[in-house]
């Protein structure tokens, strides 16, 4: 019962990330609010937690809602994002949630007590780098407009750190994956697609020629780094990658899917151009820093967390895996 009699608000709770951590939040004894404008995230992500969280419907760049939304919080989890996909369609709507809704936390944190605002940021940040494994002193690069907003809002979760002293810490999360990651979302990671795709037994869509290659995290992995980060007083104004060190290639995780799914198919693929807002060739994370002074290791591997990722999939009915 790590967080026993705190009070924890999530931002973008009912989403894939925030719904899980949520639950886990729950499960070590906090009093968890909620706030989300049900851009991507859904009421059912939440299901399971109805009557024991306070949900707030409304968006962080609201000062009214989130003035009222972090009264006797002692953490706050930001979470709530305009994700890659759709930053690009509405650039202004990723500014006013991604940039402004973080700085109007943090101006609203800066006069309030809170013992952490944990700051979720993405590998992304890092665009196209050079040297791998990638750690958390290389350079940014923006290839997109998402990672541009999610950077900016590190900078300004600094920049508040240093002045005002608001207690920060940043999470830089690789590809994540696992239960509550809904293909229904026209925005959601391509493992839940696959899923999809493969249960369907139509062809795996895969941008470019398969050969690029993701560090996917478990998001079981995810929820536990970022608890550990928002409790250890010693990583205020730290950056840490939120990954696994391990690369898989679009084509190899096309494989173990659809094997997992039926080990009797054929694997059937169809390459589509590569897409500009995703086109990195290669992304592995280094973590050494995350093993170090978070204590933390993944302990989900690939194999595992897709067929726990499975096991999810088959409590979903046809509608909700969007059969229709
Ligand atoms: N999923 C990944 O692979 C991944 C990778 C890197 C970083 N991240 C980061 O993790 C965090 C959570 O991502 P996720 O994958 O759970 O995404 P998600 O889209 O499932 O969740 C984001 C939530 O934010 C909500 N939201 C959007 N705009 C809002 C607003 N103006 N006000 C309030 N709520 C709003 C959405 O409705 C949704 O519930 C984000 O900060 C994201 O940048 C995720």
């Amino acid at each position: 019962m790590r967080f026993a009699g705190s009070t924890a608000l999530v931002t973008g709770g009912a989403g894939f990330i925030g719904s899980n951590l949520v639950t886990a939040l729950l499960k070590e004894g906090a009093k968890v609010r909620v706030v989300d404008n049900f851009f991507s995230g859904s009421a059912e992500n939440l299901e399971e937690v109805r009557g024991k969280i306070e949900l707030i419907e409304g968006s962080v760049s609201s000062r009214e809602i989130m003035r009222e939304a972090l009264k006797g919080v002692d953490y706050v989890f930001h979470l709530a994002t305009v994700n890659i996909i759709a930053a690009v369609s509405f650039p202004l709507l990723e500014e006013e949630t991604n940039v402004r809704g973080t700085v109007n936390l943090l101006e609203l944190c800066k006069d309030l007590h809170i013992k952490r605002f944990l700051y979720t940021s993405s590998v992304s940040v890092y665009g196209f780098a050079q040297r791998f494994p990638i750690s958390e002193d290389t350079p940014p690069s923006f290839t997109s407009i998402y990672p541009a907003g999610k950077y900016a809002g590190e900078a300004y979760s600094l920049a508040f750190h240093k002045l005002f002293g608001v207690p920060i810490t940043i999470l830089r999360y690789s590809n994540v994956y696992g239960p509550k990651q809904s293909p229904q979302n026209p925005y959601s990671g391509v493992i839940s697609k696959f899923f999809l795709w493969a249960i369907k037994g139509e062809p795996l869509r895969i941008y470019g020629n398969g050969k690029q290659t993701r560090d996917f995290v478990y998001v079981d992995d995810v929820v536990e780094a970022t608890l550990r980060a928002a409790l250890l007083p010693s990583v205020v104004g730290e950056v840490f990658n939120i990954a696994t060190g391990k690369e898989t290639s679009i084509n190899q995780l096309a494989e173990k899917i659809v094997s997992l799914v039926n080990p009797y198919a054929e694997l059937k693929v169809e390459y589509l151009p590569n897409r500009e807002i995703d086109s990195i060739p290669r992304r592995v994370l280094n973590i050494e820093k995350a093993r170090n002074i978070l204590g933390w290791q993944p302990l989900v591997d690939l194999e595992e967390g897709l067929r726990k990722t499975y096991e999810w999939f088959k409590t979903q009915t046809l509608e909700d895996l969007n059969f229709g």
